[in-house]
């Protein structure tokens, strides 16, 4: 940014007065400016095409919704362990079955299934959301 400003300085002053010198000054600090990042379109590119998705009613790309799972994931690890790897007595997520952490779940939030305090966290959370979680906690071997 300060250079940015340092340029248009210079630029400015050698528009009133040009001297060859200047002009040539301004070349070197201008050549020295990094490129602009690239466009959003370029970043794209080569990216698939991804479905939206939704993160209470709002459309979101899906980056957005992995990092928004990630991030209700890290509150479930207090009680059940680094990475989902239980150290006592509360169940381990990782590695389990995704139908099945997503029917506990829904079970927990129905009253289906007895808990002390799952039923608390799962009524926060949208069927989506359980089956993001159900996924990610599925995938860690
Ligand atoms: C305050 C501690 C605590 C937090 C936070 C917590 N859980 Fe639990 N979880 C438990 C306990 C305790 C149980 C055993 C059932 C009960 O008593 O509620 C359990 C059981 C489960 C089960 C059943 C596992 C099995 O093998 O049957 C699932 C699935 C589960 N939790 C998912 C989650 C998810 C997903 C989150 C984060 C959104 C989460 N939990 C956050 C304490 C917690």
């Amino acid at each position: 940014m300060k250079l940015n400003k340092y340029v248009t300085c210079l630029l400015a002053a050698a528009s009133l007065a040009a001297p060859a010198t200047l002009l040539a000054a301004d070349a070197t600090v201008v050549a020295a400016i990094p490129a602009p990042a690239p466009a959003v379109a370029d970043l794209k590119a080569g990216i698939p095409e991804e479905k939206p998705c939704l993160i209470a009613g709002w459309e979101n790309p899906r980056s957005v919704c992995v990092a928004h799972t990630k991030t209700i994931a890290a509150t479930c690890l207090i009680c059940h362990g680094p990475n989902g790897r239980s150290l006592g007595a509360i169940p381990s997520l990782a590695g389990q079955d995704k139908a099945y952490l997503v029917a506990a779940m829904k079970d927990f939030k129905s009253g289906k299934r007895e808990s002390t305090v799952m039923q608390k966290y799962a009524v926060g959370y949208s069927d989506q959301e359980y089956e993001d979680l159900a996924e990610l906690f599925a995938s860690i071997k």
